[in-house]
């Protein structure tokens, strides 16, 4: 297997995922533009990508797959519950997401969270060839990169956080800000989705750390660090492929029909997370049929959620108010198999979703804080056709770049409900203005683009 890889990847979840086939299991390919941007620079090389294979205990033995060398790193159950589930997901996940969750700081979780990293680090350390490069993702890991650097001083080490990263005065409640701000240190790169990630962290470390210096060279421990915003995108060939196929096409018509070929269709798609402001657009879509403004003959809700973490408890109360809201407003507007929402909580093929995007007039992106959100890009690439609306947070990475969308405050339900009321009556030419210029921005950052670029940055 690969030890002496030029390059390694190192994630918390592998890119693949065990599936259960007959009686026996196997390996597929998760879906999502990371693997896609990673796979021609990977398969050039001799490479390894380390990561955890999605269930406790033992880890299997090491495989290639489609020319990526996977190198399974145990998690036992203690660890799912207190690294993952824990520390990542209910002190990280919500405090770099603005808090709009209680961040709990457990001591507990914390020294479970350093010997992961340690474990993620020793294996980067040991699979990684001789002045190799290292590129670790995401915040279950942000400590590996000091660790791998002491181990390995002589490979290139980049960070890229998928997240948003919070602004001081949140970060500064984390008991364990200093440590946290010294791993992220210990790489060459640290990429954030936007610029105002990258000068959180570095005025952070000039407030914590013995950090000093700019953006383009923070200097700690006789080492130099460049921060900066490389904003991640999806493979926008692969969408607009899918988008025209004969199979999709076919799809999205009987989506049409089936959901009234003269209503609107608007459509909401997330991983089931407190952050997505799911919740906030059933509110705002109620009150703009319990308004009069819109009618069940002129639209119609489709809502596909991503079951995610459904073990920590903000998962399942978020999915009870959720599942509420739909009960709800079909109880209240729905006529016999004609209700106002559809809602899918489930994963949908690529085929499916696409088709549905295709489908969609009005796609709702409302998170209350999200690193960049890849569903607005991936609704844009979709739209080879140039029509549809994209009303978009102002509080998604995505926004920064996508500028022509319908950009909404999701605290405010007043101007979110009349702004779905503006995107159902938008006339075709504004679509298509707004559309095209979308288009011309994820096409000319797509993931390909975005992988390279930090690349060439962390080779510089
Ligand atoms: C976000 C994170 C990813 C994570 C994904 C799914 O996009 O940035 O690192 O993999 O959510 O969450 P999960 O907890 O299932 O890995």
């Amino acid at each position: 297997m690969s030890k002496n890889s030029k390059i390694v990847i190192v994630s918390n979840r592998l890119p693949v995922h065990r599936v259960k086939r007959n009686r026996s299991y196997a390996w597929e390919t998760s879906p999502g533009g990371l693997v896609a941007a990673l796979k021609p620079i990977l398969r050039q090389q001799p490479n390894t990508w380390v990561g955890w294979a999605g269930y406790p205990g033992a880890a299997p033995k090491p495989f290639e797959q489609e020319g990526i060398f996977n190198w399974p790193v145990p998690l036992s159950k203690d660890e799912v519950e207190n690294f993952y589930e824990g520390f990542s997901n209910r002190t990280l996940w919500p405090l770099y997401h603005d808090a709009v969750r209680p961040p709990e700081y457990r001591r507990r979780w914390w020294w479970p969270y350093v010997h992961v990293n340690r474990r993620f680090a020793e294996t980067a350390a040991e699979v990684v060839a001789r002045n190799g490069t290292v590129w670790v993702h995401d915040y279950h890991l942000q400590l590996a990169p000091a660790m791998i650097r002491q181990l390995r001083p002589d490979v290139r080490i980049g960070f890229f956080l998928h997240i948003p990263f919070p602004p001081q005065e949140l970060f500064a409640q984390m008991p364990w800000r200093r440590r946290v701000l010294e791993g992220l240190l210990g790489s060459d790169v640290i990429g954030f989705q936007t610029r105002l990630g990258a000068q959180n962290f570095v005025r952070l470390c000039r407030r914590f750390t013995d950090a000093h210096g700019t953006r383009d060279a923070l200097e700690f421990n006789g080492q130099v660090t460049k921060a900066a915003a490389y904003p991640i995108s999806v493979d926008v060939r692969r969408f607009e492929e899918l988008a025209e196929s004969p199979q999709v096409i076919r799809r999205c018509e009987e989506f049409r029909e089936k959901l009234g070929a003269s209503r609107k269709i608007i459509l909401g798609v997330d991983r089931l997370d407190y952050t997505k402001g799911i919740d906030i657009r059933f509110r705002a879509y109620q009150e703009l049929l319990r308004s009069g403004k819109a009618s069940l003959d002129q639209c119609v809700l489709v809502q596909v959620a991503i079951p995610s973490r459904e073990r920590v408890d903000a998962y399942r109360e978020l999915k009870a108010v959720v599942e509420q809201y739909v009960g709800e407003i079909n109880g209240e507007f729905a006529e016999l198999g004609r209700p106002p929402v559809h809602y899918l909580h489930r994963s949908l093929s690529a085929e499916e979703l696409v088709a549905l995007y295709r489908a969609a007039d009005v796609m709702l992106v409302t998170p209350f804080r999200d690193g960049m959100n890849l569903v607005a890009k991936e609704y844009v690439a979709t739209k080879t056709d140039n029509s549809g609306v994209l009303v978009l947070s102002e509080f998604a990475g995505s926004a920064k770049e996508l500028t022509s969308a319908l950009l909404v405050n999701p605290h405010d339900i007043d101007g979110l409900e009349s702004t779905l009321q503006t995107a159902l009556n938008m006339p075709r030419s504004e679509q298509s203005r707004r559309m095209r210029a979308m288009r011309r921005v994820v096409k000319r950052n797509d993931v390909f683009n975005w992988a390279n670029t930090f690349f060439e940055d962390l080779s510089a």
